[in-house]
Order: structure tokens, then C-alpha cells, then sequence
């Protein structure tokens, strides 16, 4: 079986390497060949916007994925015709546009920050005195690791926050005060069978995850993750790895956001369990039985951002190094570092 997997960033190069190992081959979509997952992976370099290097692509797959959702909708559509993509299209549109993301969690109960759309000064100045302040603007598209997002403290810098965005289509959010950050990731396969791993305890700095730990132990808040993740899976008939990203504040969780494929924070799933996010993403879109996560080992994930540090294999004791073979840029995940606790 041959999986195509659209990018060939470090998710696609970490997806590649359990396929590896599960007996299968992978090809990843591209337009440019330096690219992490070159490293494990045969490419297929081509523009995503021409219709025939995507079907070449395609006649190469078994099953097409994905590693980011930010793909056009139409794209995954025109490549559903020749080979199934998973997951699909329905978790795309709702995951990469906040203001649908939320509204989607809205309408099964499960609780958001208070937000509203903006699309003028106007509607940002309306949504400040419904929401109040502190409160961050949040692009509806195209964000990671904090891009596109202004925290705003004062009523009277609305107009630069605006700019600052490039008065793009955004949303509005109310500032948590949360106690933690916290993910779940799940997997659901095509026959409606889920697992899910123990939450994840996040750390972010200026909006880019630094730290995660496994095992977060919260028996409570477990369940209502897991409750919550179901009614996603089930609105969507969702199959693959998902994350949900979660503020804990009073013992009660807030939805930030979802991620329709595997995750950072799920990194440290390789050493902590007996299978790995990737592994059952696999297993998800393939149709497989999916594999109960066991816990190995309690592990922390480090996300090295900006600089390599020069470890050698001397320095790798009680620690896995991950160089995903990126320049280093500021503010750029290089890699990470798993320790074992
Ligand atoms: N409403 C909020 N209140 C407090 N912190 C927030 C809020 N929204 C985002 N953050 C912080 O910024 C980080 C990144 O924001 P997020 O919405 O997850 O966007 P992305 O991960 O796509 O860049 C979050 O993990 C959290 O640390
Ligand atoms: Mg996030």
C-alpha cells in the first residue's frame, strides 16, 4: 500500500517514518524538494494548482492524507475523484477558518471563548464592547503558531490591531485565564472505532507551543475531553487522527481549536506509547484496528525553535533528538527533544 501524503514538512516526515516501519510507502506532495520528510520519503514534486500534477500524483496513491489544513477545499475534492483523501473535506472547512471552527463547537454545546466575526473597524469596535478586554484578533485563516494574531488591551489601539492583520477576515476572542493547557488526540477509523491517548499538558510562549507532557492525570477532565472529541468525531464522520486543543480553567474546558491530522503536541506519543499518533493515523485511513494507547513511558516533548543545538549521539542518553534537517530561521521549529521522566 502506498500512502500520499500532501507536504513534506516534519508531520509528513514523522508520518513517513511510522509507514516505514508499518510496511508501507509513502509519497509526498511538494513543490519544492528540500523538505524534511525527503529525508524518508519519495516525492512528488508538483503544483498543487495544476489539475494534472495532481491526478500523476494520485494514480501513485492507495489513499491520499494530508498534513495541514490548509488546503483549498476544492483540491481535496478534485483528488476524491481518483483516489479516497482522508480525512476529509468536511473537517477541513471547519477546521481552517476560526470563526466556523468555533461555530461548529458552539452547535454541539461544547464551550469557546466568547468571540464574534470581524470584518471592518466597525465590527471590531462593537465586538470589543460586547466581549470586553483583554482580547485577541485572531485571523480567521492561514495562523500557526501564533501568526496572525494581535492581543489587544486597549479600546483605542483597535484601528492599529486592524491594520496589524492587514484587515483581513477575523474573529474577536475573549482572553482565558486559564490554568492549563492541555490536548487530546484521537483517532477514528473508517468502520467508527476511536481511541484516544491521555491528555497532553501544553506549554506555549508567544503563541508557539515550547513543551509537552505526558501523562496530564485528570480522570474528570479525561472523560469530558473524550466526550467532547466524540460528538466532533460523530458531526463529522471524521476519520483519522485529530487533536483538540483545550484551555482548563475552574475544572471545566474551553475548545480553542482542532487540528484534522496529527500534532505537534502528539509527538511525544512514539516513546510514550505503545503506538504512535502516526501510527494510528495510518491504521485510520486504511481502515485498520486502530491500536488502544498504552502508556510506556511519561515523556516531555521540548520543541527546538530558531537554533539547533549541536547535541551529538554522546549527548542522547536518556533524550531522543529530532532534526527535522530545516535552516534555521527565528521563531522556525527545527526539531524536537523527547526525555523521559
Ligand atoms: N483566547 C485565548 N486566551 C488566552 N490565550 C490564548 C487564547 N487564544 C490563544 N491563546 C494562546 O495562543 C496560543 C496559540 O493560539 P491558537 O488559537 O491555538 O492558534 P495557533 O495555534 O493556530 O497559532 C494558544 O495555544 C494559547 O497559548
Ligand atoms: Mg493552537
Amino acid at each position: 500500500m502506498k500512502v500520499g501524503i500532501l507536504g513534506a514538512g516534519q508531520l509528513a516526515q514523522l508520518l513517513a517514518h511510522s509507514a516505514y516501519s508499518l510496511g508501507l510507502e509513502t509519497v509526498c506532495f511538494t513543490n519544492n524538494p528540500d523538505v524534511p520528510a525527503a529525508r524518508f520519503s519519495p516525492l512528488y514534486i508538483g503544483n498543487i494548482h495544476d489539475s494534472k500534477d495532481l491526478i500523476g500524483f494520485a494514480e501513485q496513491c492507495d489513499v491520499i492524507t494530508f498534513e495541514n489544513e490548509n488546503i483549498a477545499p476544492e483540491i481535496i475534492e478534485f483528488l476524491s475523484q481518483y483516489k479516497p483523501v482522508l480525512p476529509d473535506q468536511k473537517a477541513i472547512k471547519v477546521a481552517q477558518d476560526r470563526f466556523i471552527e468555533k461555530t461548529f463547537l458552539q452547535t454541539l454545546n461544547i464551550p469557546t471563548p466568547c468571540f464574534a466575526a470581524i470584518d471592518s473597524l466597525t465590527d471590531l469596535n462593537t465586538a470589543i464592547s460586547n466581549i470586553g478586554l483583554p482580547a485577541l484578533l485572531k485571523t480567521r485563516r492561514f495562523g500557526y503558531d501564533g501568526k496572525g494574531q494581535v492581543l489587544l488591551h486597549d479600546t483605542h489601539l483597535a484601528a492599529n490591531a486592524w491594520d496589524a492583520i492587514d484587515r483581513v477576515p477575523a474573529i474577536l476572542e475573549k482572553w482565558v485565564t486559564f490554568e492549563h493547557e492541555v490536548s487530546l488526540i484521537a483517532a477514528r477509523n473508517q468502520t467508527g472505532a476511536t481511541i484516544f491517548y491521555p491528555l497532553i499538558k501544553n506549554t506555549h510562549k508567544q503563541g508557539i507551543l515550547r513543551f509537552s507532557e505526558s501523562p496530564f492525570t485528570n480522570p474528570d477532565l479525561q472523560k469530558l475531553a473524550e466526550y467532547h472529541m466524540q460528538l466532533v468525531f460523530d458531526a463529522l464522520d471524521y476519520v483519522g487522527v485529530m487533536a483538540f486543543e483545550f484551555f482548563v480553567k475552574e475544572s471545566q474546558l474551553i475548545g480553542n481549536e482542532l487540528a484534522p491530522r496529527v500534532h505537534n503536541s502528539g509527538h511525544l506519543t512514539i516513546e510514550g506509547f505503545n503506538a504512535s499518533q502516526f501510527e494510528n493515523h495510518l491504521r485510520s485511513i486504511l481502515d485498520c484496528p486502530l491500536i488502544k494507547p498504552i502508556l510506556r513511558a511519561s515523556t516531555k516533548m521540548t520543541n527546538i525553535i530558531g537554533i539547533l543545538p549541536e547535541l551529538t549521539i554522546q549527548d542522547c542518553q536518556n533524550i531522543h533528538f529530532y532534526n527535522y534537517g530545516k535552516t534555521p530561521k527565528p521563531g522556525r521549529k527545527l526539531g524536537h527533544i523527547i526525555k523521559y521522566l
